[in-house]
């Protein structure tokens, strides 16, 4: 079990991806998860799908104050987390991602940023002193930072311009952590995911344009979030010891760089 002993906390994990990370994370690989959704009975009825060790957490990640409680909570309880995987993502919008840039309102780039980009901040910066703290405790432990965005944040896309750029911008806050942080023994990575099969994707669209998204990559499939999830586990354990910074992309290849 990569993950043994392991304190992590996954934001955004009621749902989809953030879901199947915490999962394997307690199921498979040991850790003790703190599930998170800004709803309490939410986040208690995830961790109840969950056979491990989990706690439900109500956080909203836009809440500077809701952030600065959490932190304090794990400090107490666990003295800190050694991983921190930042999936909370604001709800996709057909309204926002089929806007042409030219439309596009500062309401909307606002929401988005707020979330994706200004929540993966403040998350961050919130717990980075106490995993500090707590790998420099450890001789062998190192603390890890998983950021999920998407490919269009490495390529640009033509559609969807506020997620792009919010996600763009968190592939720039991974690799500032990665080079500020990397001599007190903090790892950060981003995952940029293709299409990724969740209620918020797949389980909401036409069949075809299911169709259409699962012919974009050589793969000619959909990926799970299951694949993103082992990914994710194996970032989180020491395997990936020497490697920080990293952008690693999950798209079944259609964007290979
Ligand atoms: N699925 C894909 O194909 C795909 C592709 C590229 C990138 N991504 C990224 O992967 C992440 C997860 O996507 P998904 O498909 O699993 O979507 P999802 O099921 O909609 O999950 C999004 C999660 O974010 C949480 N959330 C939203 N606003 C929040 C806030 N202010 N504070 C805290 N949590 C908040 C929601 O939890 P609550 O409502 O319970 O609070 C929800 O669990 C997102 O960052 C998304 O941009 C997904």
């Amino acid at each position: 079990m990569a993950l043994a002993n392991k304190i992590a906390l996954v934001t955004g994990s009621s749902s989809g991806i953030g879901f199947a990370i915490s999962k394997e994370f307690a199921e498979n690989q040991g850790a003790t998860v703190l599930v998170c959704s800004r709803n309490i009975n939410d986040a208690i009825r995830t961790s109840e799908k969950i056979k491990g060790d989990t706690q439900a957490v109500e956080l909203d990640v836009t809440n500077e104050r809701d952030v600065r409680s959490v932190v304090k909570g794990t400090i107490l309880n666990h003295g800190g987390i050694d991983i921190l995987v930042n999936c909370a993502g604001h709800r996709f919008e057909n309204a926002i991602w089929y806007k042409k840039y030219h439309k596009m309102t500062d309401r909307a780039l606002d929401a988005i940023m707020e979330v994706d980009l200004k929540g993966t901040i403040h998350m961050t910066r919130a717990f980075l002193p106490s995993m500090i703290r707590k790998t420099n405790r450890s001789r062998r432990n190192s603390g890890v930072i998983i950021n999920i965005a998407s490919t269009p944040a490495m390529s640009g896309h033509r559609e969807g311009a506020p997620y792009t750029i919010a996600k763009a911008a968190v592939v720039a806050v991974t690799k500032h952590i990665a080079l500020e942080y990397g001599n007190q023994k903090i790892r950060a990575y981003t995952l940029a995911l293709g299409n990724i099969a969740t209620e918020a994707t797949y389980y909401s669209m036409t069949k075809p344009g299911r169709k259409k998204a699962a012919n974009e990559p050589a793969m000619k499939r959909w990926g799970s979030a299951e694949e993103v999830a082992k990914v994710a586990a194996c970032l989180g354990s020491e395997s990936f010891s020497y490697a920080t910074g990293n952008t690693i992309i999950i798209d079944g290849g259609k964007l290979i760089v």
